[in-house]
């Protein structure tokens, strides 16, 4: 499930659904971004991360094909005042302690019982989580949440038959916590070629970055002493200029939000002119 919410984290919604042939299906956010992809000739599984709130939100989810995470009571109830569920695939989210979107544990059961009986009956209902921290190779965590999460799954399969088909794990997941990986992993940021873990280059899993940004130098400082010299944000360096491998220059460039930028560097360095420069 090629998760392509947020216009494709950037990089062009439709452009990358078409560029991903292969995808079993997609994962957006919102309504509009399924029609989106379903007006640009996209025919693969669309499923809506948040679901949707309104009847006529559902009724165009359906005549799209649309599958639909269910997270909220209130969502439950608009599918049990509606009559066309039949063609619908339902993603029970269940919140195993990231503390975000989803039914609590102790809520599942219920949820699940309230989607089984919908008339008509959906096509399928399967389950999701989401992990808080998988991108913390030693996160205690993970394993909680996945934990969790089995024994509900287990609970529902050994009293009612068939095995729920599951999702668990974004990039990090997938690619860090293989008890994690359920029936369908949702990678987003892997997908675009960034690593999900800090301090373990893209390359170690085989990513490449399939954007480049390209930008102007609007300034240019000669830098005389030890500073501080970019905002405090978490993760971000402290580079003295008495440092050797430095040059001793700091250029401003036009590149968005500092937090974006950091999260996508995956190699730390961008090519100025014929130069190599390290991003600070
Ligand atoms: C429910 C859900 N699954 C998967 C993803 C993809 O996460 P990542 O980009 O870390 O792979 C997201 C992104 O926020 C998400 O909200």
């Amino acid at each position: 499930m090629a998760v392509v919410k947020a216009n494709a984290y950037g990089h062009g919604l439709t452009q990358v659904a078409q560029a991903l042939p292969g995808a079993d299906s997609f994962a957006v956010a919102r309504l509009e971004e399924g029609i989106a992809l379903r007006q640009a000739g996209i025919r693969q599984p669309i499923v809506l991360l948040e679901g949707v709130f309104t009847p006529a939100q559902l009724a165009a989810a359906i005549a799209h094909g649309f599958e639909l995470v269910v997270h909220e009571p209130s969502q439950l109830a608009l599918l049990e005042a509606c009559d066309t569920n039949a063609r619908s695939i339902l993603w029970l989210k269940v919140d195993t302690g990231m503390n975000r979107l989803g039914f609590r544990p102790e809520a599942f059961a219920v949820a699940l019982t309230r989607l089984r009986a919908l008339q008509p009956a959906p096509h399928e209902i399967r389950v999701l989580t989401h992990l808080a921290c998988a991108d913390e190779r030693e996160s205690a965590m993970t394993r909680e949440q996945v934990a969790r999460f089995d024994a509900l799954i287990e609970s529902q399969t050994s009293e009612r038959g068939p095995r729920l088909v599951t999702s668990i794990s974004n990039s990090a997941g997938a690619l860090g916590w293989p008890e994690a990986r359920g029936d369908w992993v949702r990678p987003g940021l892997a997908l675009y070629g960034a690593s999900p873990f800090a301090g373990e280059p893209a390359s170690n899993f085989w990513l490449r970055p399939v954007m480049t940004m390209e930008t102007t130098v609007i300034g240019l400082r000669r830098v005389l002493q030890a500073k501080r010299w970019v905002m405090a944000a978490p993760g971000w360096q402290l580079v003295t200029a008495a440092s050797p491998s430095w040059r001793r220059a700091m250029a401003m460039v036009c590149c968005g939000a500092c937090r974006t930028a950091r999260r996508s560097r995956s190699r730390q360095h961008a090519a100025c002119s014929s130069d190599v420069c390290r991003w600070i």
